[in-house]
């Protein structure tokens, strides 16, 4: 199909009666997901592809084979009590001892089924899926400060001068971690970092299946760039947003008490995550972009052709999420900490808390002080997400110019001013920030954006679901005992009374298997001939060209740092499919 602006197509009946029958096929409902704008039914061609569908299925398959040959926490443990029963027996104990042991061991692991008693039980869990990497450093105090800039939701550090009254750390508690700096100096050098949960603070939390009550806290964690290492530094952690005697400022030399608040950060961090940073700025905010996109450009606008490769499946997968996911009693209902309800209402401050020009990965970058490369010289998400903007939008201002040759065109499409305008509108797709494209920059950027979010962005926070999040010891969806009030004393128990119970580690497995491996189309690839024209497709192939070359530096720069892999062309895909 010939790519036309809608002032230059020779057929312009014949695009209109074409428009008039989309306009009937999509609107927008306001009612599934309020306030938000989702689709009111799928079209048959915006339904799962068999590739799709097959990819999908072999991933449920993988879980069933893992569940079936699972009950491996118990097995586990049979295994273990050969040990002290063989022990016993060569001690010289009487046989009715050992087996008293026995006995009494598997009562109590019958009594504790629900809980898991050790990582073991955890790790052992995988035993068909297969460890993520993450369960073999995850408790490292490194690895903690990583996950801010590489890990699940690496959107959320910002740089701060000093801290205020809510997190009232003082120099003795900084020096614990970097003797000899204060946090005067790394505030006024620029090496003092935030994560805030405030967003979360009084969220209403749910009860589990099984009557398991969930908690679910908004912490404040702050880390300091090491002058030595030039490495971000874990300092404190103050799980609530309030200070006082029974809400402590937790710091490395804690023991237990400090990896229950690094756990309860991690909780805060994936119900963020999964809320807002994924479900809400990745897959609810582009829905309104693609529904009115089918309503308002004609079939054969050259942008909506650009847009179609980088729209497929996001539909299909929101409206299985609104069925299944985020229902009352879904998945997410499941395994958040927040109870459904709270939980989607942060997802609609996700959507419309923001002007979606605000997601622009430079201006997000300098809206959080993150942007400084001298101050923060290691951040793999933001340097990996800037080779994706820079040649997302090359590829995009070429297209683009093809199709108009001035500003006064691109403010003169009729098509393109209807879908900004219903993007944004109340009575259509409820965005913030957006109108209409009054020339070319503004045009390319909204363009871009779009796609970003769709590929590099989506792929960056969807695909931890299964290397960081499908392992609950590393981020539990939902916290299963109160936040410590003293500093000090917990135990073991204690710390793993905080991890979920079996069924909810299973299911929170199961889900990051299945939506956290499943890499279904790859950016920039296009298909041979797909827009139909020579020029084109060969500009394409420079883009396809181009992601191949920050396959390279990116495969280069993880031989240096912790490997970063959620941001390799090779796994990005064009659209929001899982
Ligand atoms: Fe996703």
């Amino acid at each position: 199909m010939s790519a036309f602006l809608p002032f230059f197509d020779p057929d312009p009946e014949t695009r209109s009666a074409r428009r008039a029958l989309r306009q009937s096929e999509y609107s927008f409902n306001h009612a599934y997901v309020s306030p938000l704008a989702l689709v009111h039914d799928i079209a048959g061609r915006d339904r799962f592809s068999i590739e799709f569908t097959t990819l999908v299925l072999g991933k449920i398959m993988t879980n069933v084979a893992n569940e079936a040959d699972a009950d491996s926490a118990l097995r586990r443990r049979l295994r273990a009590m050969d040990v002290p029963l063989s022990h016993v027996a060569l001690a010289g104990s009487t046989a009715v001892r050992a087996v008293s042991t026995a006995v009494g061991q598997l009562l109590g692991a019958q009594a504790a089924a629900g809980r898991l008693q050790s990582l073991d039980d955890f790790n052992s869990l995988f035993h068909v899926i297969g460890l993520p990497p993450i369960a073999q450093d995850f408790h490292r105090d490194e690895t903690f400060a990583e996950l801010r800039l590489s890990g699940a939701n690496p959107v959320l550090i910002r740089r701060i001068d000093k801290l205020d009254d809510r997190f009232p750390v003082t120099d003795a508690d900084f020096q614990i971690t970097l003797p000899g700096d204060t946090l005067a100096a790394a505030g006024a050098e620029g090496r003092l970092y935030l994560v805030d949960y405030q967003k979360l603070d009084g969220m209403e939390t749910g009860v589990a299946p099984g009557g398991w009550q969930k908690y679910l806290y908004a912490p404040l964690a702050l880390f300091a760039v090491s002058k030595q290492t030039r490495k971000l530094t874990a300092i404190a952690i103050q799980c609530k947003q309030r200070p006082g005697v029974n809400n402590p400022i937790f710091t490395p030399d804690d023991g237990y008490n400090w990896k229950i608040a690094k756990t309860i950060v991690e909780i805060a961090d994936g119900n963020y995550h999964e809320s807002i940073t994924h479900l809400g700025r990745t897959h609810l905010t582009l829905e309104p972009f693609i529904v009115s996109a089918h309503r308002q450009f004609g079939l054969n606008h050259p942008l909506l052709i650009l847009l179609q490769p980088h729209f497929e499946g996001t539909l299909a997968i929101n409206n299985l999420a609104r069925l299944k996911l985020i229902s009352p009693d879904g998945v997410v209902d499941r395994l958040l900490g927040g109870t459904i309800s709270a939980t989607l209402g942060l997802s609609a401050w996700g959507v419309q808390g923001h002007a979606f020009m605000d997601l622009l990965p430079m201006a997000s970058f300098r809206d959080r002080g993150v942007d400084d490369l001298e101050s923060l010289p290691h951040y793999a998400y933001r340097d990996d997400s800037l080779l994706h903007w820079d040649a997302i939008r090359e590829w995009v201002a070429t297209y683009v110019r093809c199709f108009y040759r001035s500003d006064e065109e691109v403010a003169a499409d009729v098509e393109l001013a209807g879908w900004l305008t219903e993007v944004s509108a109340e009575t259509g797709g409820r965005i913030r920030g957006v109108t209409p494209a009054r020339n070319l920059v503004e045009l390319i950027d909204v363009m871009s954006l779009v796609i970003f979010t769709a590929s590099a962005q989506h792929a960056a926070v969807n695909f931890p679901q299964f290397d960081i999040m499908s392992y609950a010891p590393a981020m539990p969806l939902a916290g299963y005992s109160p936040a410590p009030t003293k500093k000090q004393g917990a135990t073991e128990s204690d710390y793993m009374s905080h991890l979920p119970p079996r069924d909810q580690a299973v299911l929170q497995m199961n889900t990051g298997n299945m939506l956290g491996t499943a890499h279904y189309t790859r950016l920039g690839h296009y298909g041979p001939d797909y827009f139909g024209e020579p020029r084109i497709d060969e500009m394409a192939g420079r883009f396809a060209a181009k992601l191949d070359k920050v396959e390279e530096i990116i495969q280069e720069r993880n031989q240096h740092r912790r490997p970063y892999q959620f941001m390799l062309p090779s796994g990005v895909p064009q659209s929001i499919n899982i």
